[in-house]
């Protein structure tokens, strides 16, 4: 009896969630001649994000669906839906240049996180599809190629890329796994979409101070206590633009967070609790507060050491 040919099954399903990027501390250093900005930056990330999924098809498609979606929807080649199509693009761009083969793609990005919002968002997806064609196609790139695709997408890409806890340096280039326990988090988000580079630009200084040594261990309480030396430079022009940034950083503060920032350059501002139940209350009263801001609690994802 012949025997049935032996081919390499590949996945015609593959899942990828975009976990939700929080600045822990992001200080601005300096500034390069070609204008990107100097940072140095404790990053980590939350469970919950965007969802794409990639599935073998006839023809390439994006579809957008989530909360969010209807956002992107109206703008379909702008944001973060461009991002996930510009991955999916260079992908193919480094898979050709070495002889990989692959197919046409249909791509769903259900999209949750709030659109510019200063949690990764488009940066998460980008990344996030990435990962996903790289499974989908199972194909073989170097952990450096992959990151260098990375970051030609975006500064914030390659982080998200690794999503794990990280100090972030030069651009966002430069990645240093940290060790770092979980954290009960709420984040919060008035609404208001903020440009990256308005808030860049408005910076009032460009060579402040870099983070100097970090608390480390996997003590919560030890991590808390040592992240308020740190700073989000983009904080204060961020309020000058958006005043209810500082709104949501009262109502966290007065929710009993043990730490309080806003993430990247805005809007979305985070508060870290000691306990679940904690952020549990303080998410609930934030809600029943502003029904009509962004709310969601989560946890973050602990970290390890290289
Ligand atoms: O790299 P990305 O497209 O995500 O950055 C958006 C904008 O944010 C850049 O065009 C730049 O104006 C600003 N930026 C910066 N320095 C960084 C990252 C972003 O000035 N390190």
């Amino acid at each position: 009896m012949p025997m049935a040919p032996v081919t390499a099954s590949l996945p015609e399903h593959v899942e990828e969630t975009a976990p939700a990027k929080i600045n822990l501390a992001l200080h601005v250093t300096g500034q390069r001649s070609d204008g990107y900005h100097l940072l140095d930056s404790l990053v980590t990330f939350a469970v919950d994000g965007d969802e794409l999924t990639f599935v073998a098809a006839e023809a390439d498609s994006l579809t957008l669906s989530g909360r969010f979606g209807p956002v992107l929807a109206l703008d379909p080649a702008g944001q973060d839906g461009n991002l996930v199509l510009r991955a999916r693009d260079v992908l193919r761009e480094a898979l050709d240049e070495t002889g990989q083969a692959y197919g046409p793609v249909a791509i769903t990005l259900d999209k949750t996180l709030p659109v510019a919002s200063g949690i990764g968002g488009g940066s998460a997806d980008a990344a996030a599809t990435l990962r996903g064609l790289m499974r989908l196609w199972q194909a073989e790139l170097a952990d450096t190629t992959l990151q260098e695709l990375a970051l030609k997408l975006g500064a914030d890409v390659p982080m998200c890329l690794q999503s794990r806890p990280l100090r972030v340096r030069g651009i966002g280039e430069t990645l240093e796994p940290v060790a770092m326990p979980s954290f009960p988090i709420v984040l919060v988000n008035p609404m208001r979409a903020v440009s990256t580079p308005e808030i860049f630009r408005r910076l009032a200084r460009r060579d402040n101070p870099a983070m100097g040594a970090l608390p480390g261990g996997d003590s919560a309480d030890i991590w808390l206590t040592g992240l308020a030396d740190l700073r989000n430079d983009l904080q204060p022009p961020a309020e000058a633009l958006v005043p209810e940034i500082a709104e949501a950083c009262d109502y966290l503060r007065q929710s009993l967070a043990r730490f309080v920032r806003m993430s990247g350059s805005g809007a979305t501002c985070f508060g870290l609790y000691e306990s679940e139940p904690a952020a549990l209350r303080a998410a609930l009263a934030l809600s029943s507060f502003r029904p009509d801001w962004y709310v969601l609690l989560t946890h973050t994802i602990a970290g390890e050491p290289a």
